[in-house]
């Protein structure tokens, strides 16, 4: 019995995760797993009304579940980086998922931005490092205020944190036996501190998987790679901020926000999976928000729990209807309503 904890959130959160839970329980019914689901209130209209983005006693709670499953955080009428910081990177952090793992994968060529690429050249993974970086939050600011005010930003890295992402990466990619090819994505020739201990970690550990091509982008060229020649990527390793970048351009080339998923994963604990897309208040209540991206983290939640078929089954249902039914992946422009979207889901999972 599963217990998966589902905070829906702020904006379309909740009407993404509706349908996600509807594909949750089709699925659980067709492979025979049993869970129960409790539904928790953080986000925007919580904060507004209680002050309260996540407390001690809230993350003690959820560290009793097998995993949690999000909508979205992110509130029109809240400061950015309130509700950010307080809970999603609170829960990523506090929680020790220190993987976001961010599969890229195009579904249907119709749904590409990029001339010539079919889905066989766009199918890679993104693993994040996801606990440090410019994420750690640390830095200082001087003079605030004054004309020789100097802010101070710090990238955080530390050699446990970036093996163990490393090394994650690495038999990540073993099994995903595809091109068993692994690219490190950072900044060598810049970030001459950073990237300087990223690199030796990761030929290190290059040498525990002589099964494993490795491969080296500056993050800069990465993103010329991914609109020009994104069949060259099996899985990349990068850091925190250079993984939130490349994976919303990623997003963009498998089709958009409207499906794109990602982990949040400490392989030890408790992981977190959510469309990565955010909370795109305009299109709040309004029944036509895409619900795929929620649906496929559920199908990679299935997965990291080890119910494999379920996971598979998901996922072949969603290529099923990108492929033959929607008119667009956006927002607005399925042709389908986010609910009709999930009954499509449920209606071909075999
Ligand atoms: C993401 C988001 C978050 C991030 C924001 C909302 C804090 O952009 O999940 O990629 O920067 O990690
Ligand atoms: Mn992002």
């Amino acid at each position: 019995m599963y217990k998966i904890a589902v905070i829906p959130g702020d904006g379309t959160g909740p009407e993404v995760v509706a349908e996600g839970l509807k594909v949750l329980a089709a699925a659980g019914k067709k492979f025979g797993f049993q869970y129960q689901t409790k539904i928790f209130d953080f986000g925007g209209e919580r904060f507004l009304k209680t002050g309260k983005t996540l407390e001690e006693s809230d993350l003690e709670e959820l560290k009793k579940y097998s995993a949690i499953f999000l909508g979205a955080i992110g509130h029109p009428e809240v400061k950015p980086g309130i509700l950010e910081t307080g809970i999603l990177l609170k829960l990523r952090f506090s929680l020790d998922q220190y993987i976001n793992l961010r599969p890229i994968k195009l579904y249907n060529s119709d749904f590409c931005p990029l001339k010539d690429k079919a889905p066989e050249d766009i199918d890679f993974v993104v693993v994040r490092e996801n606990s440090e970086g410019l994420y750690k939050g640390m830095g200082e600011f001087q003079n605030k205020g004054s004309q020789d005010e100097v802010a101070i930003q710090i990238s955080y890295n530390t050699r446990k944190g970036v093996e163990r992402c490393i090394r994650y990466a690495f038999e990540y990619c073993r099994k995903r036996n595809k091109r068993k090819k692994l690219t490190l994505c950072g900044k060598t020739n810049v970030l001459t501190f950073a990237w300087d201990l990223w690199e030796r970690t990761f030929h290190e550990v290059a040498k525990e998987f002589p099964d494993i091509t490795i491969d080296y982008a500056h993050v800069d060229a990465t993103t010329m790679w991914f609109v020009k020649n994104p069949e060259w990527f099996d899985v990349i390793v990068t850091d925190n901020m250079f993984g939130d970048i490349i994976t919303d351009l990623g997003a963009m080339i498998q089709g958009g926000m409207g499906i794109a998923a990602g982990g949040n994963i400490n392989p030890a604990g408790v992981s977190m999976f959510e469309p990565i897309g955010g909370s795109a208040p305009k299109y709040t209540g309004k029944n036509v928000i895409n619900p795929l991206a929620a649906i496929c983290a559920v199908g990679m939640m299935l997965e990291n729990l080890g119910e494999d078929k379920a996971a598979a089954a998901i996922e072949s249902a969603v290529i099923k209807i990108v492929g033959r039914k929607l008119k667009s992946l956006a927002a607005g422009k399925m042709g389908f309503s986010t609910g009709q979207i999930g009954d499509l889901v449920v209606d071909n999972l075999v």
